[in-house]
């Protein structure tokens, strides 16, 4: 189980075309498991799986299909990247968050049980906090979620945590923050449509210039400058917590959840900021209203997988996240889209 040279392990990857499920891809298969992508491409970009790892287009509202996956292979592992994450969309069309989010998960969860495939590692959000009482953010903080997106979120653990005590599977929950950032050849990195990320869209106005302003959300939060704060985490730093949370399950250990940041936050502003000093250029800004959902501060109180998993991150400056983002953002203005060009 400890990397390459060893027996090899199958990992099914479930979203794994996505911009953290990619990532999660590559560090598998550079540790030498043996490693299926499962992904509708829907979002996802077929560019982003590394070559020469096995992939199946299918969707997880088949659950006949998904049994004969099951049937025909043998898993140590599902990871579960496969979700709509937009909290405005979710507020929309809640209907679409819970059918996709959680009755599609129990499509996959129902012939994964069936298949007795052991272990689950699941892309939970720190949306499941709501506005959160304390900032950082322990594991023990209640759960209200203030929109769909959060409460499917929220749902699906409830479902682990039942399956678990059933001895049905052990899981890992894993409670991301705000990812961020992209490989650091820059070659692999984030490329939602339509981009609704910070990181990415201050960017894209510094390269763009008065043409293309970056709209502030809300100046009038109760924070130092007024921005939110939130807590960015580097891709492969959420994507190593994944490996790490596979060998913890390997080795015996319960169920449970972590949240997964940095714990450390910046405001929209020092975001901007720290764009500004990588690309060399000022970013045009709009202040605008705030957004409805946002909290005023999420950062998460990373202690208990320091300590149980000995995760560290290796970016937790947020102007080296942004590096990495910049050389992505320059290179390949389309996306994987570009792919070709480049
Ligand atoms: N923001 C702006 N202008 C923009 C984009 C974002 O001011 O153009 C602000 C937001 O209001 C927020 C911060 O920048 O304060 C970060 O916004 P993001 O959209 O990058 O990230 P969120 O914190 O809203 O979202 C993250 C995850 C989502 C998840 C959500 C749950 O990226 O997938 O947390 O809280 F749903």
């Amino acid at each position: 189980m400890n990397g390459p040279g060893k027996e090899t392990l199958r990992v099914l990857v479930v979203g794994g075309a996505g911009y953290i499920g990619s990532f999660v891809t590559h560090q598998l298969a550079e540790q030498g498991f043996e490693v299926l992508v499962f992904d509708n491409l829907s979002t996802g970009h077929r560019e982003a799986i590394p070559p020469g790892i096995p992939f199946i287009q299918g969707d997880l509202a088949d659950a006949k299909g998904l049994r004969s996956l099951f049937q025909e292979n043998s898993f140590l592992a599902v990871m579960h990247f496969s979700a709509r994450a937009l909290v405005g969309e979710s507020m929309e069309n809640p209907l679409l968050y819970y059918r996709s989010n959680v009755a599609y998960t129990i499509n996959l969860l129902d012939a994964m049980v069936g298949a007795r495939v052991p272990f689950f590692i699941f892309s939970s959000s720190a949306a499941v906090f709501g506005a959160p009482e304390t900032v950082p953010i322990p594991e023990s903080h209640p759960l209200r979620p203030v929109n769909p997106y959060g409460h499917t979120k929220a749902m699906v653990e409830q479902i682990l945590q039942d399956l678990s005590h059933r001895g049905a599977l052990s899981f890992v929950s894993l409670r991301y923050f705000n990812a961020a950032g992209a490989s650091r050849d820059g070659n692999r990195g984030e490329d939602h449509c339509p981009e609704t990320h910070l990181i990415p869209r201050v960017i894209r106005s510094a390269l763009h210039g008065d043409a293309d302003p970056l709209e502030i959300y809300g100046t009038d939060y109760p924070t130092p400058d007024g921005t939110c704060i939130r807590d960015y985490i580097h891709v492969e730093d959420l994507a190593r917590a994944h490996l790490l949370a596979l060998q913890y399950l390997s080795d015996g250990g319960p169920s449970t959840c972590f949240n997964l940041g940095n714990g450390r936050g910046y405001s929209v502003r020092e975001v901007v900021g720290a764009v500004e000093r990588v690309v060399g250029r000022s970013v045009p800004i709009v202040e605008g209203p705030r957004r409805p959902g946002d909290p005023p501060i999420l950062v998460a109180s990373s202690e208990r997988i320091r300590r149980t998993l000995g995760w560290a991150p290796e970016y937790p400056e947020i102007e080296r996240i942004v590096e990495t983002a910049y050389r992505w953002h320059s290179t390949h203005p389309s996306g994987y889209a570009g792919e070709a060009d480049t």
